[in-house]
């Protein structure tokens, strides 16, 4: 991902060339373009492709049947009136329900899409930002997905709250990026958890990186630390052009929107 540093170096040690070459962020669509389609749809996820998203973000959960499904919340109710907890329903079950009609009735009829689904509609050189809500027990079937699917490895992040699943994905699957997902917050004027306490999660769970909330207490220093100790760097969810701008002269490596509009006019 990104931020390419060149070195260059002379055979007789008099010129030494540091070059760092920064690229802009890449711009993930939260749950799909979901400032505009329901979030966690096939629909939201095209449309983020039609704004020209680098990356789509989903939530994911297995069923009672063990299929991975697309869903922020652990049951349907939010966003098909329909209360079902997903864990405890099989996927037949789930895929008969609406999960579009609650955003607008032009959105009527979207179903709660399957991995198969998502992974079959990534473009070329796009990625799906994948997070798993559940626990590990998701990875051993999510890689024989991945497996019979035509998506690269290099065109998934597996992202998630739960330190056991980022290790079980770096595991299972180290050839796809692995991002723990933190939400931080300030507490006595400080940052909590600490910079010091989210390296020692990251290097635990053999972490990529960072994905966290774009929060004003992260500056420089916070980012230095990330990069003296080689991990990726990138937030969620911003829906302001400041805050992005903020974030990209921090050196951000994906921000992720609910308006991939928005940020790729930037
Ligand atoms: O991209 C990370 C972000 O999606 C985490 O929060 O609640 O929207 O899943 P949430
Ligand atoms: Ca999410």
């Amino acid at each position: 991902m990104k931020k390419t540093l060149l070195i260059f170096l002379t055979t007789f040690g008099v010129q030494t060339m540091l070059m760092s070459c920064s690229t802009s962020p890449e711009i993930i669509a939260h749950r799909g373009a979901s400032h505009f389609a329901p979030e966690n749809t096939l629909a939201a996820f095209k449309l983020a492709w039609e704004k020209n998203a680098d990356g789509i973000e989903g939530d994911f959960y297995l069923t009672k049947d063990d299929k991975i499904i697309c869903m922020h919340d652990s049951t349907t109710k939010r966003t098909t009136g329909v209360d079902l907890l997903i864990r405890d329903s099989t996927y037949e079950q789930l895929k008969k329900l609406d999960a579009g009609k609650w955003k607008g009735e032009e959105w009527k009829g979207e179903h709660i899409p399957s991995i198969d689904e998502v992974l079959s509609i990534i473009p070329d050189g796009k990625k799906l930002y994948l997070e798993v809500k559940c626990g590990p027990e998701i990875i051993t079937p999510l890689k024989k997905r991945m497996a019979k699917s035509g998506a690269k490895a290099e065109q998934v992040t597996i992202i998630s709250f739960n330190d056991k699943v980022i290790a079980e994905s770096k595991k299972q699957m180290p050839e796809c990026e692995a991002l723990l997902l933190i939400g931080v917050k300030e507490e006595e004027k400080k940052m909590v958890p600490s910079i010091e306490q989210i390296i020692d999660r990251l290097k635990k769970t053999n972490a990529d990186g960072l994905d966290v909330n774009a929060h004003p207490l992260i500056d420089k220093s916070f980012v230095d630390t990330l990069r003296s100790n080689n991990f990726l760097f990138c937030v969620w969810t911003v829906n302001n052009l400041e805050t992005a701008g903020r974030f990209e002269k921090l050196g951000v490596d994906a921000i992720t929107t609910d308006n991939p509009e928005l940020l790729k006019k930037k």
